[in-house]
């Protein structure tokens, strides 16, 4: 049986993925944000999982205004990173996992949630950034990633609510797949931030440390948040959040935390990181 061990939460700031390319990674503003991933990349290197499901938004990239599925699962074999505007990153190409992702499709969609199938799609710096952080630079992804993007781009996004039970529906799903398979769930973008109008380079270091305390304890409360407290308290791309939810949602109730890193500021926002492992796992 296929099981999910642990999660990730990560920040997907796409300056981020820039340093890592640019090999600034030494200097010291930017040091002090990788310093935070050694131990992740120490222990995931480790931990081996078969299989990431990678929870992340695509930010106008693959999708436009023409098109915005709530939810959109990759079953596609491999997924190329995007060209965002300045040529494609240097990193591999993402290889997914049809099988297990063709199997999540028909549990979590006959279990009513309404996944958008995606067969092609290029993966922009939400998915590429924390494969960055998470696994380095090497010269392939060490294992499969299954892609599931989530709109929180244009509204109305996705509840906190949907999120966190949708992370309820994988893990079953995941649990009635046939193969021994160890999977690992990313929840990916946020903390808080704001990119543009009056209120642009809001961060809420408090906010931001009180969901890193409810993600570990109290995850029930987090998904009753309302979008409007996370657009005032997180600002307006503080709704990136939501994400993070359906990582929670497809582990124990009650969970480890192995790891916890928060920095400010990278780019625009702050960088919350946070390593939980269920505890049977
Ligand atoms: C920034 C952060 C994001 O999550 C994003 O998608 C784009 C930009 C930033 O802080 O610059
Ligand atoms: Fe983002």
């Amino acid at each position: 049986m296929a099981r999910i061990t642990a999660g990730v939460g990560s920040s997907h700031v796409p300056a981020i993925g820039a340093a890592l390319d640019l090999g600034k990674t030494a200097e010291p503003y930017w040091k002090r944000v990788f310093d935070g991933f050694e131990f992740s990349k120490k222990w995931i290197a480790e931990e081996k999982p078969d299989v990431v499901i990678l929870v992340f938004n695509d930010h106008a990239t693959a999708f436009s205004l023409e098109l915005i599925p709530t939810f959109a699962i990759g079953a596609a074999a491999e997924f190329k990173p995007a060209d965002e505007g300045w040529g494609p990153r240097p990193v591999p190409v993402v290889k997914g996992h049809p099988e297990l992702a063709s199997h999540i499709i028909q549990s979590v969609i006959l279990d009513e949630f309404d996944l958008t199938i995606v067969n092609k799609m290029d993966v922009d710096h939400g998915l590429t950034v924390p494969m960055s952080l998470m696994f380095g630079q090497p010269e392939a992804w060490p294992c499969p990633v299954i892609p599931l993007a989530v709109n929180v781009v244009q509204y109305p996004p996705p509840t906190g609510n949907r999120c966190y039970n949708l992370g309820k529906a994988i893990r079953k799903a995941v649990e009635s797949f046939d193969k021994d398979l160890k999977v690992m769930i990313f929840g990916t973008g946020g903390m808080s931030h704001q990119l543009q109008g009056p209120r642009a380079g809001l961060i809420n270091s408090e906010f931001d440390n009180a969901f890193l305390d409810g993600l570990v304890q109290d995850p029930e409360s987090l998904a009753k948040i309302p979008h409007l407290d996370y657009m005032r308290e997180a600002g307006s791309e503080g709704i990136e959040l939501v994400m993070w939810l359906i990582m929670r949602g497809a582990l124990d109730d009650e969970v480890e935390q192995l790891h916890r890193f928060y920095t400010v500021p990278a780019s625009n926002t702050a960088v919350g990181h946070i390593i939980l492992k269920n505890k049977a796992a």
